[in-house]
């Protein structure tokens, strides 16, 4: 099966063996399967932060699972349960239209909401981490549905359990606890320019959609039109110590401390495009023209390709800065 449809960055690479999920039933049965012929297993949702280095010489599962109901319903919110397979940016606009608040600021993430968990998806001050209640997955090396709660998935900064341990789960919901009248994140300042004077009493959770997809939009590429990946790198945390160093070198570094002195996160893409990168462009691959963090696959770009760039990328801002950059998105198959 050609897997180009199956991830953002749009790569040509194949699986030996696919298989669809769409009911519960066949979890078991399909990895029982894999097991048996000691396939390796690759569990893809939207397939947006995933980088093809090579073909799938394995079983590559397509998390289709839908669902979502509301439970724990009260005065202050409600906890919204999301099958895995369920569109990541469509559930936002639901739990949005249903007055519901708390996942507003990560509209338009591409991707599913069984992926959102693994990356602990963040955007405009929010992560996921501070609305998820639990995870309900099945456990492969015991072959149990296991429910994980937020402090078992161990989130950081774009981590979880489930990169630290990659081939252990498969998620199958998530639950969200929403709210009717939670504050809006507008610490992001182009989120807080959008409104102008509009006070904040007077906006909704569509409102505030819509004006992350408005900021969104102005930045960062469509997959549909440039395949990419989103950020290519983290941003990187340095302590205060080496920001001071190089904030006396490169007066106009960009950075934002993090909670409780715990150092500075510098802007990658800051980091990227004084290296000279954005706008960036070969045959096949490029740096986004309006954000260096993005790597875009302009066409029949592979992944070795990409990780070339990647990698060269990642070496004059180790020469510049002496920043060691980390790849977001996971390489299959993986290099260990
Ligand atoms: N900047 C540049 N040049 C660039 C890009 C950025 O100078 O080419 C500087 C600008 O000063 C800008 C600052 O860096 O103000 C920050 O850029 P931006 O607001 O675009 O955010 P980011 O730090 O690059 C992070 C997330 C994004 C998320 C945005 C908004 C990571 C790795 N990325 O990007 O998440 O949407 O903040 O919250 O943390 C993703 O993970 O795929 C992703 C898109």
């Amino acid at each position: 099966v050609d897997l180009t449809p199956y991830n953002s960055l749009a790569i040509a690479a194949s699986a030996r063996y696919f298989a669809r999920i769409t009911h519960r039933e066949q979890v078991g049965a399909t990895l029982a399967w894999a097991a048996e012929k000691n396939l390796p297993v690759l569990i893809v949702g939207g397939g947006s932060n995933l980088v093809f280095r090579a073909d799938i010489e394995g079983l590559v599962v397509h998390m289709a699972l839908a669902g979502r109901h509301w439970r724990d319903i009260s005065i202050e919110g409600a906890t919204l349960v999301l099958g895995a397979g369920e569109n990541w940016h469509g559930a936002v606009l639901y739990a949005a239209r249903s007055g519901y608040r708390g996942i507003e600021n990560l509209a338009l993430i591409p991707g599913t909401c069984g992926g959102a968990p693994v990356q602990n998806i963040g955007a405009y001050g929010v992560e996921l981490a501070d609305t998820l209640v639990c995870v309900t997955a099945l456990d492969r090396s015991s072959g149990k549905s296991v429910t994980l709660s937020a402090e078992a998935c161990n989130f950081a900064y774009r981590d979880s359990l489930f990169k630290q341990q990659p081939e252990r789960y498969l998620i199958l919901d998530v639950h969200l606890r929403l709210s009717r009248n939670r504050p809006f994140q507008l610490g992001y300042g182009e989120l807080a320019a959008y409104f102008g004077d509009t006070p904040v009493s007077k906006l909704n959770a569509e409102d505030m959609a819509e004006a992350v997809m408005a900021v969104r939009r102005r930045k960062l590429p469509d997959p549909q039109r440039l395949p990419n990946a989103g950020s290519f790198f983290k941003n990187p945390v340095v302590c205060q110590r080496v920001f001071d160093q190089l904030q006396s070198r490169f007066s106009d570094l960009v950075a934002y401390p993090l909670p409780h002195g715990q150092g500075m996160k510098l802007a990658a893409g800051w980091l990227i495009e004084q290296c000279g990168w954005k706008g960036y462009r070969n045959q096949w691959v490029g740096v986004h023209n309006s954000q260096a963090l993005v790597l875009i696959n302009h066409g029949g770009g592979s992944g070795t390709q990409l990780l070339a760039l990647a990698q060269e990328i990642r070496e004059s801002v180790q020469a510049r800065f002496d920043v060691e950059l980390e790849q977001e998105p996971l390489t299959q198959p993986a290099i260990n």
